[in-house]
């Protein structure tokens, strides 16, 4: 495939304290070398035959290929960030940034420090939503790298020393100082706007369990924290206990098969969460058989491993 270089988004004699002549020398040298390149590996590894060329030599090319294409579409971001009032942030905005950042101000010194530790280094300050956690994020991407895997970013700042030297030198303070009076709020709002829209992904469904209630491993652990009472009971069946010798620290292991001779040791007054192996099966019909007894019974989601993943606290089990 082609890539094809996208017009330059702001209007460069309307910026703030930011020359046209910066901007017009970092389009043309840097977006549009970034462009060039991203065009040239393309060509090069849609030619090549990935099964007699080396791995690594397909794997270096490849690399490359990442960097000139997380170059190119955050150049894109760059310019699209410019050309309004750095000052006037809309309403919907600055909710979202109060939202998941405190205030407006706490998101403003929070990004203007990620990019003042990056003066006379090379990489990006993103203001970045993350579909899976519903909020935004701020981060710096060294060089063109490390961009969060499914986010989107809204607003991007270019903290290459070529996207300042020539009005700035070496005053990468200053030149942050002018990018936060240039950005262009309406814009990155119109981008936040539909960054909200991707779904998140896609959570584990196990539709025949879809009515039984689940508690998640950081729900149960609150409940621990806070002193909450709470039966936590173990039904990992009894092939999968004699080959891991560990219990959550707080459960008891009761053997799933033999649920009526241990359900009456069990307190009605007492929320109890029960949980097996992985979260699949085992749990949820164990959770099922206490609620249907009349038993306030919910599985942990994930099970012993989403507990350990968590890193809860196990102890030896012993029988
Ligand atoms: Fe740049």
């Amino acid at each position: 495939m082609q890539y094809r270089l996208a017009p330059l988004f702001c209007r460069p004699w309307a910026l703030n304290g930011i020359t046209p002549r910066l901007i017009e020398s970092h389009y043309e040298t840097n977006y549009g070398g970034a462009v060039r390149q991203l065009n040239l590996l393309t060509e090069e590894l849609e030619a090549l035959d990935p099964s007699t060329v080396p791995a690594e030599s397909v794997s270096r090319l490849k690399r490359d290929q990442s960097a000139a294409l997380n170059s190119t579409l955050l150049h894109e971001l760059y310019f699209a960030s410019l050309g309004g009032d750095g000052r006037a942030v809309p309403e919907a905005m600055a909710a979202a940034l109060t939202r998941d950042f405190g205030s407006v101000d706490r998101w403003r010194r929070e990004f203007m420090a990620l990019a003042e530790a990056l003066a006379g280094g090379s990489g990006w300050v993103l203001l970045t939503w993350v579909p899976r956690d519903g909020r935004l994020i701020n981060q710096s991407a060294v060089d063109h790298g490390q961009s969060i895997a499914g986010g989107i970013p809204i607003l991007a700042l270019d903290m290459y020393e070529h996207a300042y030297h020539i009005d700035f030198g070496s005053n990468a303070k200053a030149y942050v100082a002018a990018f936060m009076r240039n950005i262009a709020w309406s814009e990155v709002q119109g981008r936040y706007e539909d960054a909200v829209k991707v779904a998140p992904p896609r959570p584990l469904e196990q539709k025949e369990f879809a009515d039984v209630p689940a508690i998640s491993v950081e729900d149960v652990q609150a409940m621990i924290d806070n002193g909450t009472p709470v039966q936590i009971i173990d039904a990992r069946p009894r092939h999968y206990t004699t080959r891991s010798h560990e219990i959550m620290e707080g459960a008891v292991w009761r053997d799933p098969e033999r649920l009526d001779e241990w359900i009456g040791e069990i307190s009605k007054q007492q929320p109890v969460v029960t949980y097996c192996v992985y979260g699949f099966h085992i749990g949820c019909q164990t959770a099922i058989a206490l609620r249907k007894a009349g038993y306030d019974a919910r599985y942990m989601a994930g099970g012993h491993y989403a507990w350990k993943a968590a890193g809860g606290k196990v102890r030896l089990l012993e029988e």
